[in-house]
């Protein structure tokens, strides 16, 4: 074995006990005094933090082998699970041939990519772009928005998540997020998701472009009406606007359609992916578009560019992937979505006072609870006490974001029922005064050691 190897990858799989802990603490300090300081305090503090060592499928391991169903998955990356054996050999075949590229020849991953995305999206999307994230993705397709049209202004959603740089930021309306950033990109403006008469009022002869999740996961799942993209899509055309359409998360099978556009029966000018396409192995992210699009760019070549972009690794992923999906994991996930659906009226009838309802579609899906605090503690205690990891939104802890892997079994999505069932059973024995009084002693010890001065705060490195 190289003597040049991460220590941590010199490891054996599995450790003992005190070596696992050793690692541990060792990790944690280092990331709250270095690399994520709010975060790994909290966690530490909270007593929520593990060592993420390894993954197998649908679990994540630490060192010492506890083991946690994964239903979140980076928002929908992990949907073939952890080292899915295809996709490691396909990527470990690609870096014995040289990881990356020079960018000077042509990339044959990057055709074969294009040919199975081209063969699952409408016949109108005809081109591709590759990115190396989400965010990526997103900031390009305005670009070429822009540049099509000529026009400047653009139009995102409250609520609404398109990535963490400042173009996209700009069209994403969470506060935790966007706050303080400002100024915003120059002809940006937010309207509410799911309003067509909103977008009326902005939507005009100066609009490059509407940039719309199909569901916002980030904010609660909520499904709008059936007829809303049809009339976001009419407004488009009517003002000469483009309409992108960010499935960077819903995309290739998380709603139980390869792209949740089918649900509303619509086709965008520009369509974005990412997570699952890089098979949970290497980051890749894709803009399909059409004609009018490419229109505007063809004499620019490289005005979309990246060193990144669509390296020989990522695409070995992104092809392996969409062959894994179309061959079985579609299927799944169309099954396994309506078992969620079915499970979560199940959860919802038996504790009405508890659960307010559910909302997605597919393996995306959010269960909404009648108290933040509720949701904030259900989340919580899922993990401690089933090892099943879920998400409470901190800007609306009553919603818990669940996104079960596609290579789940059936019997998966009923003890992940029946987990969820005992854990709100459990909190269900406590009145909201009670769980807030223990929550908040976890909360203040916090925010009084966040509130030390830096040099003062424990695992600060001197
Ligand atoms: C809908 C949507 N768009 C864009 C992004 C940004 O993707 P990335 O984190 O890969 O940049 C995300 C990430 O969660 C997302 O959910």
């Amino acid at each position: 074995m190289s003597k040049y190897l991460p220590t941590y990858l010199s490891k054996e799989d599995n450790l003992s006990a005190e070596e696992a802990q050793a690692i541990h603490d060792q990790t944690g300090r280092v990331l709250e005094a270095n690399v994520v300081p709010f975060l790994a305090k909290a966690q530490r503090i909270m007593g929520s933090a593990f060592l993420e060592w390894r993954g197998e499928g649908k679990y994540i391991l630490t060192p010492d082998g506890t083991k946690f169903f994964d239903c979140v998955g980076a928002g929908g990356v992990f949907g073939l699970g952890f080292a899915h054996p295809d996709i490691v050999e396909a990527v470990t075949l690609q870096a014995r041939r040289g990881g990356l590229a020079t960018r000077a020849g042509f990339i044959p991953g990057q055709a074969e990519l294009a040919e199975k995305l081209l063969s699952l999206t409408p016949k109108s999307l005809q081109y591709v772009y590759y990115g190396n994230s989400g965010t990526e993705a997103v900031e390009a397709a305005i670009k070429m928005a822009r540049v099509a049209t000529g026009k400047k202004k653009l139009i995102g959603t409250h609520l609404g998540y398109h990535g963490m740089s400042v173009a996209t930021i700009s069209l994403s309306g969470i506060g935790m997020w966007r706050d303080g950033i400002g100024p915003y990109l120059e002809g940006t403006q937010l309207v509410t998701h799911g309003s067509l008469a909103a977008l009326e009022e902005v939507v005009d002869s100066d609009t490059a472009a509407v940039v719309l999740e199909p569901i916002q996961w980030a904010s609660g799942c909520k499904v709008v009406d059936k007829d809303y993209f049809k009339g976001v899509k009419a407004l488009c055309e009517k003002h000469g606007a483009m309409l992108i359409l960010d499935e960077v998360q819903t995309g290739l099978g998380r709603t139980g359609k390869v792209f949740a556009m089918e649900h509303w029966d619509v086709e965008p000018d520009l369509l974005c992916v990412g997570k699952i396409l890089s098979g949970g192995m290497v980051p890749i992210s894709a803009v399909v578009y059409n004609q009018r699009v490419h229109k505007g760019e063809r004499m620019r070549p490289l005005f979309n560019n990246s060193s990144f972009g669509g390296n020989p690794l990522a695409c070995a992923a992104g092809i392996t992937t969409l062959n894994l999906l179309s061959d079985r994991y579609f299927q799944r996930a169309e099954k396994l979505g309506d078992l969620l659906g079915e499970s979560f009226e199940e959860i919802k009838s038996k504790f009405p006072e508890h659960v307010a309802g559910y909302h997605g579609l597919g393996l995306m899906r959010c269960l909404e609870f009648s108290n933040p605090l509720y949701g904030a503690v259900f989340a919580e205690w899922l993990r401690r006490d089933e090892s099943i990891i879920t998400a409470a939104m901190g800007h609306i802890p009553q919603f818990v974001r669940i996104s079960p892997p596609f290579i789940c079994e059936d019997e998966d999505i009923v003890a992940l029922k029946e987990s969820c069932l005992r854990v709100i059973g459990e909190l269900a024995k406590y009145t909201p005064q009670e769980l807030f009084s223990d929550f908040n002693k976890t909360l203040q010890k916090v925010q009084v050691e966040l509130a030390k001065p830096i040099e003062d705060q424990e695992g600060a490195l001197a």
